[in-house]
């Protein structure tokens, strides 16, 4: 979808995008020859060509195999500086983005390797083009609490500069409430700022249940309250941010088509939206294509881009002051 040029210059902040989600394939196979890392696909396009999605599960496997190039520190350095710098054409001015830690201990990758390297792309994407990152962990929800709270211990001498806690991977079979420990650690000990994927494939319930047991500040994806009218009216009641992404729930078949996402309702409805691209590398674009697809969909005026866009910046987890300059 071609992209407006309000859109283009439209200031704003990305709040959910997986970092291992922006590995174009060539980045995917020339880290995979560099790193001596088998990826059984001949070629980049042969790797895009897979990009091909029935469900959640069967993109989370292409991204498992995708994660596995990422060696060194050098690696999680130049994915980071590519979003950021790819972020930037995009008038993103504050990035909040997703690692997924346990996706690289497990691999025998140090904490230090994966955190350091991608704190410092964030330095040195601040001094290129004035924009500000925070660094969000993700729990992989298929693996159990023990390990998600042994992970946080792991995060310990990097509390400071981590902003949060969040999550990845199936949603169905791993409930909110699995993680209850984990989030009461990461607020109350850590310090951070919580948030959730709920409501992309599990239901309402899911989100309520997020809200209840974990009491989180933002909800990641969350378009399926809207089963639940109570659930709707809390929603914009408290002003609990929802962080959408249009293109990844058609790829992922969330909505059949994009004129039948209901983000335009959500909005309607009061409730707090953002635009986001989850893994822009995946799901066709990165966020100004999100944002193009929803005004080209659903009739989305500048002026609607540019409340969903100054959403972005007072959900995000970034101290007042930051926040405020962009306001
Ligand atoms: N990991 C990366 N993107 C994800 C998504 N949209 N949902 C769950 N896990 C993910
Ligand atoms: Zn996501």
């Amino acid at each position: 979808a071609p992209i407006s040029p309000f859109i283009a210059a439209l200031p704003k902040a990305e709040l959910h995008m997986h970092l291992e989600g922006s590995l174009e394939p060539e980045t995917i196979m020339r880290l995979a020859g560099r790193n001596n890392v088998r990826i059984p696909y001949a070629s980049a396009e042969a790797l895009r060509a897979a990009y091909s999605f029935t469900d959640l599960q069967s993109f989370l496997d292409l991204f498992y195999l995708g994660l596995t190039v990422l060696q060194t520190g050098e690696d999680f350095y130049e994915m980071t500086r590519a979003y950021l710098d790819r972020a930037a054409q995009d008038r993103v001015r504050h990035a909040e983005v997703f690692i997924s830690p346990q996706g690289h201990l497990r691999r025998g990758i140090a904490m230090g390797t994966v955190i350091d390297n991608i704190l410092r792309a964030f330095d040195d994407a601040k001094c290129a083009h004035g924009m500000t990152g925070g660094l969000i962990v993700g729990i992989q929800r298929q693996f159990d609490e023990e390990d998600a709270l042994s992970m946080l211990d792991g995060l310990r001498p990097w509390r400071d500069r981590i902003i949060g806690l969040g999550t990845g991977g199936p949603e169905m079979g791993n409930r909110p409430a699995k993680f209850r420990r984990a989030y009461a650690k990461a607020r109350h000990d850590l310090g951070w700022r919580t948030t959730i994927h709920a409501g992309e494939e599990g239901g309402a319930d899911f989100v309520c249940e997020a809200l209840d047991a974990l009491q989180v500040d933002r909800i990641d994806h969350g378009v399926r309250c809207e089963a639940d009218p109570d659930l709707m009216r809390r929603m914009a009641e408290t002003g609990i941010p929802l962080t959408v992404c249009p293109c990844s729930n058609i790829m992922l078949r969330v909505f059949p088509d994009m004129q039948a996402h209901n983000i335009r309702r959500l909005h309607e409805a009061g409730l707090c939206i953002t635009v986001n691209s989850d893994d822009p590398s995946y799901f066709g674009g990165y966020v100004n294509e999100n944002y193009a697809a929803i005004q080209q969909a659903l009739n989305f005026s500048d002026a609607e881009l540019w409340q969903l866009a100054r959403n972005s910046f007072t959900s995000a987890f970034m101290a007042g002051a930051d926040r405020d300059r962009h306001l």
